[in-house]
């Protein structure tokens, strides 16, 4: 008795240090605007990210048969395979049944797969969609029977069914990028001109508009003076988005435009790329054929292979999102919706999804590059200084 009160205590003390990093504590009604939160963020994750809850925590009581469906896009991403086994362990910790699918990136199977969890009694439903317009049909179906949704890490549109988001600052993840272009290039004081290219995501995740306008805004007026310049031409959205955000589709785009815009050598400064596994592509296509100097290359996830890549001098900054924080905000909303508790917010103006504004938990993103990813990556816990081998 004694040792699964100790063991709760101690899930609610991990839980409330994972939560530190998330933004400390929440702010139920402390609307913040992500265009305006453009300050340079202090590195938050490193001393209060502990490892996630262990076996050890006891379930905790009311918790005892309650069953959380989550749905994560696909396996193929480092990331998603993280926060899919960051909430089950979590989950189990706090004492709920789990049911955790990984859809593939297969929008049919994603949408089986919540029909599934659905039918099977899940209480709560936690999603990661992979296209945010297709899910209305099937959440339609669970806010019949009566099943709260909440939108993990990328926000589910035109569907009422959605009940609260918890993601990092997408457009703060974008504003990041861009300064960190801006700052390296010393665009303030340098004469340039530089140039430029531009990868971003997937459009059908809702996250790739925010990433991308974060950081244009922030490049957008020296591309107004010329000082940065972009030799394809190719800036608008749809020009530089890449379906599923493969690293392949980046890579195939970014051949085309090194042998239509940089075969003679003339360098490239600089190249945009919204997350990780664009990066990757990009870094692919430069290797094979580009003879210039090595860009400034900006990526999101530090996904193992990016953190080695930025070791190595081929990728120079990624967002670190600590996956952990987010699965444990994830959790406490569970336990709060579940309990008829309020709900902690901190956004309530930003994320419009179609029906209205989801009311929102944006937890803070920080940049990693070559001098400090030990400090945030290594002595967090999050890898070990093998895992970068
Ligand atoms: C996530 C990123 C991820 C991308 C590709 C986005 O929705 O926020 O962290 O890199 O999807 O999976």
């Amino acid at each position: 008795m004694k040792r699964k009160l100790l063991g709760a205590l101690l899930s609610v003390a991990m839980v409330a240090s994972l939560l530190a990093g998330c933004g400390g504590a929440a702010a139920t009604d402390a609307p913040a605007p992500a265009a305006e939160a453009t300050e340079e963020a202090a590195p938050a994750a490193t001393e209060e990210a502990a490892p996630a809850a262990t076996e050890e925590a006891a379930p905790a009581a009311e918790a005892t048969g309650t069953k959380v469906g989550v749905a994560m896009p696909t396996k193929d991403l480092q990331r998603w395979n993280q926060d899919g086994s960051n909430m089950e362990e979590q989950l189990k910790a706090a004492g709920y049944e789990v049911d955790l699918q990984f859809a593939n990136n297969d929008v049919q199977q994603q949408v089986s797969q919540i029909e599934n969890m659905i039918n099977n009694g899940c209480n709560v439903l936690v999603i990661a969609s992979i296209e945010g317009d297709s899910l209305g049909t099937v959440l339609a179906t669970a806010k019949e029977k009566g099943i709260p949704v909440i939108a993990y890490d990328r926000l589910i549109m035109n569907t009422d069914a959605v009940s609260y988001y918890a993601t990092f600052d997408n457009y703060m993840v974008g504003t990041k990028q861009g300064e960190y272009i801006r700052d390296q290039l010393k665009l303030d004081s340098e004469a340039g001109p530089f140039n430029l290219e531009v990868t971003t995501g997937d459009p059908g995740d809702n996250n790739a508009r925010y990433f991308y306008q974060g950081a244009i805004d922030v490049l957008q007026p020296y591309i107004d003076e010329g000082k940065l310049v972009i030799k394809s031409g190719q800036l608008d959205f749809d020009q530089v988005a890449t379906a599923s955000w493969s690293s392949e589709n980046a890579q195939s785009r970014a051949e085309n435009i090194v042998s239509s815009n940089y075969a003679d050598g003339t360098n490239i400064d600089a190249w945009l790329c919204s997350n990780d596994s664009t990066a990757q592509g990009v870094v692919a296509a430069l290797e094979a054929n580009y003879n210039g100097t090595w860009p400034i290359i900006t990526g999101q996830d530090c996904d193992i292979v990016s953190v080695q890549n930025m070791i190595a001098g081929k990728q120079s900054m990624s967002i670190f999102k600590d996956t952990r924080t987010l699965a444990a905000q994830v959790v406490k909303m569970v336990g709060q919706i579940l309990n008829g508790e309020t709900v902690d917010v901190n956004d309530t103006t930003t994320y419009d999804n179609g029906t209205g504004i989801i009311p929102s938990y944006l937890c803070e993103p920080v940049f990693a590059d070559i001098n400090n990813y030990k400090e945030l990556l290594i002595d967090s816990g999050y890898y070990t200084e093998a895992d970068l081998q």
